[in-house]
C-alpha cells in the first residue's frame, strides 16, 4: 500500500493506473460533503440537536414514537444542506463522469444531493435523498402542499404523515441502486472510496467487492478506517484536495503539479 500524507502528491504508479483505467467506480461518504459545511454523520451534532444521537433519530421507531421531532431534525438538516454549496471534490467527480463517458459510476451514502448540484448526472443514492419527501403508505415521492404547515406535513393523496426519502437504520436499501452499485464494484478497474468511515454495510462491502474482482483500490480520508490497510493507495487528506488532483492527473492537465513536482 502506498501511503500519501501531508499535502497530497500522487504516486506515479497511481497516475498510470488512473490513466489506464477503462472503468472507475467511486463510493462517497459524508466526508466528501464536510468541506461544504455539512457535518459528517458521526461528528457531534450542533445547536439544539447536540443532545440527540443521529442513530436514535434516523430510525423507523423514532419516527413512530415522535414524528414531529424526527421531521424537525430533518428540516434542520435540509436547511443546512440548502445553505451548503458543492465543493471542489464534488466538482471533480462530476468532471470525471463527463470525461469517462460510460466508464464511470458514482455511488453515494450521502443524502444531501450535493453531487447532483455539482453536475453529476448518474448518482446511485444508496441512502436516499433528504430533499425528497415520501408517503410511507403509497410509497411515492410527494411534494408537501405549500399551505400545509403541519409538522410533519400530510400526504395530499391519503393524509398519512410524510417522511424524508432516506434509508433509516434497520431499513432495506433501494434494491435497484444497490444492485447497480455491486455490479459497478465487480466490473471496475479502479475503485475510489472517499470520505467514508466504512462502518455501515452493505455500502462498506463495495470496496472489498472491487478488490475481490481485481480492481485497484484507492482510499481518500484524513483518518484511518477499516479499509485503509486493504487499500493499494491510502491518500491521507481531504477529498476537496485529492479528488481534483486525481482528475487533473487522469486527464493530463498540469500532470507535474498533481505528482507534487
Ligand atoms: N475529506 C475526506 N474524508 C473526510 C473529510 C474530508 N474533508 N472530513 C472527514 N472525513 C472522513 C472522516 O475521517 C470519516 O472517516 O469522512 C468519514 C465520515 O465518516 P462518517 O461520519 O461515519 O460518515 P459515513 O461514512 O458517510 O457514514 C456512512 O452511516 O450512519 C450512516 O447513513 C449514514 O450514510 C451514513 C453512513
Amino acid at each position: 500500500m502506498a501511503y500519501c500524507g501531508g499535502s497530497i502528491s500522487l504516486p506515479e504508479s497511481l497516475v498510470d493506473k488512473l490513466r489506464g483505467a477503462r472503468s472507475i467506480a467511486v463510493l462517497t461518504g459524508s466526508g466528501v460533503s464536510a468541506e461544504s459545511g455539512v457535518p459528517t454523520f458521526r461528528e457531534a451534532q450542533t445547536g439544539l440537536w447536540e443532545r440527540y444521537d443521529p442513530h436514535e433519530l434516523a430510525t423507523p421507531e423514532a419516527y413512530q414514537r415522535d414524528p414531529k421531532l424526527v421531521w424537525e431534525w430533518y428540516s434542520w438538516r435540509r436547511e443546512l444542506v440548502e445553505r451548503a454549496a458543492p465543493n471542489p471534490g464534488h466538482a471533480a467527480l462530476a468532471e470525471l463522469e463527463r470525461n469517462l463517458i460510460g466508464g464511470f459510476v458514482l455511488i453515494t451514502q450521502n443524502v444531501d444531493g450535493l453531487h447532483r448540484r455539482a453536475g453529476s448526472q448518474h448518482v446511485l443514492e444508496l441512502h436516499g435523498n433528504i430533499m425528497r419527501s415520501l408517503c410511507p403508505i403509497e410509497e411515492v415521492i410527494v411534494e408537501p402542499s405549500k399551505d400545509d404547515d403541519s409538522i410533519p406535513p400530510s400526504c395530499p393523496g391519503c393524509g398519512a404523515f410524510l417522511r424524508p426519502d432516506v434509508v433509516w437504520f434497520g431499513e432495506a436499501l433501494p434494491a435497484g441502486p444497490l444492485e447497480e452499485a455491486f455490479r459497478a464494484a465487480r466490473g471496475c478497474d479502479l475503485f475510489i472510496s472517499a470520505g467514508t468511515s466504512g462502518l455501515v454495510h452493505p455500502a462498506a462491502s463495495l470496496p472489498f467487492e472491487a478488490l475481490r474482482s481485481g480492481a485497484v483500490l484507492v482510499e481518500i480520508n484524513p483518518n484511518d478506517t477499516p479499509l485503509t490497510r486493504h487499500a493499494d493507495y491510502a491518500l491521507r487528506g481531504r477529498a476537496g484536495e485529492a479528488l481534483p488532483k486525481l482528475v487533473a492527473a487522469t486527464f493530463g492537465e498540469d500532470r507535474k503539479e498533481s505528482l507534487g513536482r
